[in-house]
């Protein structure tokens, strides 16, 4: 497995992959990586011959300072699990190199980064969009690959993929969970014993709406979310957005197509998202 801190060397290395007409996966991610993580990887396996991730902590896409020095590194390890996962190259930059001295230029989706996630984050899908066309420019891949988890993050890449006309397909892979339901995250390992196992609400309560979905309108999968979280006390439902599956629209009375349900929870300061899209 090659690693590349420098623009050139990646270049070079992924160069090199393609030598022989051979296909490129990349899987963009900030690091401290976990199972769910290694499912992306594993998706981009089987997407294309060889496999590039990027580890880079992106600082256009945190408010507070705060946040970002407390994002977890750990790039030893972050290594190690992708040498064993057969990853052929990991771009791994500083922030010099992603935003150059001057640089002054910013992608952005209009409409779907300030809606929803966006109205509470402002800036920070603009700060995806930046950081995720500027590693594309670098990598040159074929495919990319992205979890369903962050489903709005999904949506906001693929249109900006479609509107700016780069080559390149962007593939949704499906949420990881753990046996019991919940959804892998970094965030699983900070929940106290009662809040972890509190925490399956979220997908029961998807589950709940998911089952409820043949002739329902947008007012019973709200009801059906609702009511399950209720009966979890240590659950404080802070978000539910119905929408359209593809545009994020807002949607009202019965379903008429892929709904995407999006949840976050909070167990005390520890927020929790999960999704679900399902069909009338
Ligand atoms: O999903 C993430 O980890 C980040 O938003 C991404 C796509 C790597 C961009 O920094």
């Amino acid at each position: 497995m090659r690693i590349c801190r420098s623009i050139s060397d990646c270049r070079a290395a992924v160069k090199e992959l393609c030598a022989t007409d051979k296909t490129v996966a990349m899987v963009p991610t900030m690091g401290f990586l976990h199972a769910g993580h290694m499912s992306l990887v594993h998706t981009a396996k089987a997407e294309a011959d060889h496999v590039v991730v990027s580890i880079f902590v992106n600082p256009t896409q945190f408010g507070e300072s705060a946040d970002l020095d407390a994002y977890p590194r750990d790039e030893a390890r972050d290594l190690d699990m992708l040498r064993k996962a057969g990853v052929a190259v990991v771009f791994m930059p500083d922030v010099e190199t992603m935003y150059p001295a001057g640089d002054e230029t910013i992608v952005e989706t209009t409409r779907l980064a300030n809606m929803l996630h966006g109205k509470v984050r402002p800036g920070h899908f603009r700060g995806v969009t930046t950081v995720v066309t500027r590693l594309f420019n670098i990598v040159q891949p074929d495919v990319a690959v992205f979890g369903e988890k962050d489903y709005q993050q999904l949506q906001v890449i693929k249109r900006m993929v479609a509107d700016l006309h780069m080559p390149l397909t962007i593939v949704g892979s499906p949420t990881v969970r753990d046996e019991d339901g919940l959804a892998m995250s970094s965030r699983n390992v900070r929940l106290s014993a009662e809040d972890r196992q509190a925490a399956l609400v979220l997908n029961q309560s998807l589950t709940a709406a998911e089952a409820a979905a043949t002739g329902a309108t947008v007012a019973d999968l709200h009801k059906a979310i609702v009511d399950t979280i209720a009966t979890e006390p240590r659950a404080i439902l802070t978000g539910l957005d119905i929408v359209a599956a593809e545009t994020l629209n807002d949607i009202d009375g019965p379903l008429t197509g892929p709904t995407a349900i999006m949840i976050s929870v909070a167990f005390g300061d520890i927020l929790l998202i999960d999704q679900r899209v399902v069909t009338p």
